[in-house]
């Protein structure tokens, strides 16, 4: 696992959004997850600019999703659906039929999560995956517990996930009991993952990822058995860091 430490949440996007655009580049077939929360907007605004200015075409990509909260409609304003058509797939040319979603399986969640792996499999398995981090560790919604060997399924969000999401939403009552997320063992077998942690509310669990011990009690930890893992920061979320980490 590689770390790199950039200056700002402006350089921390801009590099995400370089790797998703030279992967395109190169391999315009290339299948892609890519993440929701606070911190890939950035990225997505710089893929929308590159793709404004003709530096990028995403109509051949297959785009998965990585997770989603689970047995909402398309149409909530919730959904990854709402959230990646709002910041990405409603901004770029993205082939609707080349998005496999594990949105709108309503109450057959629990199987669409099963046929998605074969799906996955089915495109030649993910090139690239950029995630991010929660606060309690997990990665997409694999919580504090969740087997390196977990594959796409049906999850009861953790206490901390929901008070961290409620800021998206008008009351924390707002914010779904479960999730349909990738396993950790779905992203380990993509070839690349690059993950992204911003801000000093992320330097705590950023350090026990980077620096404490491999565990399932921090799910993201297993980025570190991965051969090519790249973790990108920015300098508040690299603090906590032991030693003078290099800045790029
Ligand atoms: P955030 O979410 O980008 O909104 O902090 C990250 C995550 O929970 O994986």
């Amino acid at each position: 696992m590689e770390v790199r430490v950039l200056k700002d949440y402006a350089s921390l996007s801009s590099a995400a959004a370089e790797i998703v655009i030279d992967l395109v580049r190169r391999k315009p077939d290339c299948v892609l997850t890519l993440p929701s929360g606070g911190t890939p907007i950035g990225m997505y605004e710089a893929l929308v600019r590159a793709y404004d200015e003709g530096r990028v075409d995403f109509s051949k990509i297959t785009l998965f999703d990585l997770d989603t909260y689970a047995f909402l409609s398309d149409a909530d304003p919730r959904s990854n659906y709402s959230y990646l058509m709002k910041h990405f797939a409603g901004k770029v040319n993205l082939d609707p039929a080349r998005w496999l979603r594990l949105d709108g399986a309503g109450e057959r969640a629990a199987e669409r999560a099963a046929g998605y792996e074969r799906e996955i499999a089915l495109a030649g398995g993910l090139d690239l995956a950029v995630i991010g981090i929660g606060h309690n560790g997990h990665i997409a919604y694999n919580e504090p517990g969740s087997s390196f060997e977990s594959r796409t399924r049906l999850v009861e969000l953790a206490g901390s996930t929901k008070s961290a999401n409620a800021r998206f939403v008008s009351s924390p009552d707002e914010v779904p009991a479960h999730g349909l997320t990738m396993g950790v063992g779905t992203m380990m077998d993509a070839r690349e993952i690059v993950m992204l942690a911003s801000g000093e509310g992320k330097a705590a669990i950023v350090a026990r990822m980077v620096e404490g011990p491999v565990s399932e009690d921090v799910p993201a930890t297993a980025l570190r058995l991965h051969q090519r893992s790249l973790v990108i920061l920015d300098q508040d979320a690299a603090r906590r860091l032991s030693g003078e980490p290099t800045l790029l």
